[in-house]
């Protein structure tokens, strides 16, 4: 299982977007996808048309009494499931505080999920925070949206040294210019130049365009509703290039991968005796 977390300190960059976008496009290619949307303001959740609600809120997903397992949901889109928002998920950082070794709880509440799912989206909402801090911890790849400007190196800049400071695991960064507009001639230099500079940086930038700000409008991922879009052929590339730095094995290389596409609920059983809920009933 690897874990991808969108994360940018600042709001509104393209967090959401991107976490929905590649987390369908990775369950397309067969992997078996769970998407956490980490936000109080429940964006993903949302756009998957599922509601922001999990019994005992954030302090039972924290403190153990609910298993992750019993709080995920269907989305309209096979082998994708979503972990849904709560509002009392504003209060997560007070609950890691009072938790043992905060930092590692991500991992550790994540870990019973590794038989079950291949990749798995975490949605952060923009802080920088002792979730976000547990979020870092856990995850494999980060994925960092960035606003072109200047002053976006620089936190770049400042999150690389941060995850340097962190000892043992560190994630990898992969960061990559969102809502670029081809019209002005610095967004245009700045996602031309910095890839070329920094292997942090991808290749692949994201254009601003309003089929994106329509997914809130259909409640669909734009590459689910419009696949043949340029919207979705950037995603598809900036899904490529993230798959690749997260090493992640091709989708047909996983045990029964072949009986998963024939048959859904039956490929949850088989991939996971333990699993309480088939893919059928998350609904
Ligand atoms: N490439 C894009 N082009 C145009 N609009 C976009 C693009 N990416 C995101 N948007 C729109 O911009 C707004 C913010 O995007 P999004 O919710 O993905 O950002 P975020 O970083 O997750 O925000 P927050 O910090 O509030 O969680 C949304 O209305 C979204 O539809
Ligand atoms: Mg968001």
């Amino acid at each position: 299982m690897k874990i991808f977390a969108t994360y940018n300190i600042k709001g509104g960059v393209g967090k959401t977007a991107t976490a929905v976008n590649l987390g369908y496009l990775a369950a397309r290619e067969g992997y078996r996808v769970l998407l956490w949307d980490l936000d109080p303001q429940a964006a993903a959740t949302f756009l998957f048309r599922v509601r922001p609600r999990v019994k005992g809120g954030g302090k039972a997903l924290i403190q153990g009494t609910r298993s992750l397992d019993g709080a995920i949901k269907g989305t309209d889109f096979e082998d994708l499931d979503l972990l849904p928002a709560d509002f009392t998920y504003r209060n997560l950082d007070l609950l890691l505080d009072a938790a043992r070794k905060p930092a590692r709880k991500f991992s550790r509440l994540l870990g019973p999920l590794r038989s079950e799912y291949d990749v798995v989206f975490l949605d952060c909402p923009p802080s920088i925070s002792l979730l976000s801090e547990s979020v870092l911890h856990a995850a494999d790849t980060l994925l960092v949206p960035l606003i072109p400007t200047t002053l976006s190196v620089r936190t770049l800049d400042q999150l690389t040294e941060f995850i340097g400071g962190f000892d043992g695991h560190r994630p990898d960064i992969l960061a990559f210019f969102s809502m670029i507009d081809r019209r002005k001639s610095l967004h245009k230099e700045i996602a031309r130049q910095l890839p070329e500079q920094r292997s942090d940086v991808a290749a692949t930038a994201i254009p601003a365009l309003s089929l994106i700000e329509q997914m809130s409008v259909r409640r669909a991922p734009v590459t689910a509703f419009a696949p043949r879009s340029s919207a979705a052929r950037s995603y598809a590339e900036l899904w490529a290039e993230a798959r690749k730095r997260g090493r992640l094995p091709p989708a047909a290389d996983r045990p029964g991968y072949v009986a998963s596409r024939s048959s859904a609920p039956g490929r949850r059983i088989a991939a996971s005796p333990a699993a309480s809920t088939p893919a059928s009933s998350r609904h």
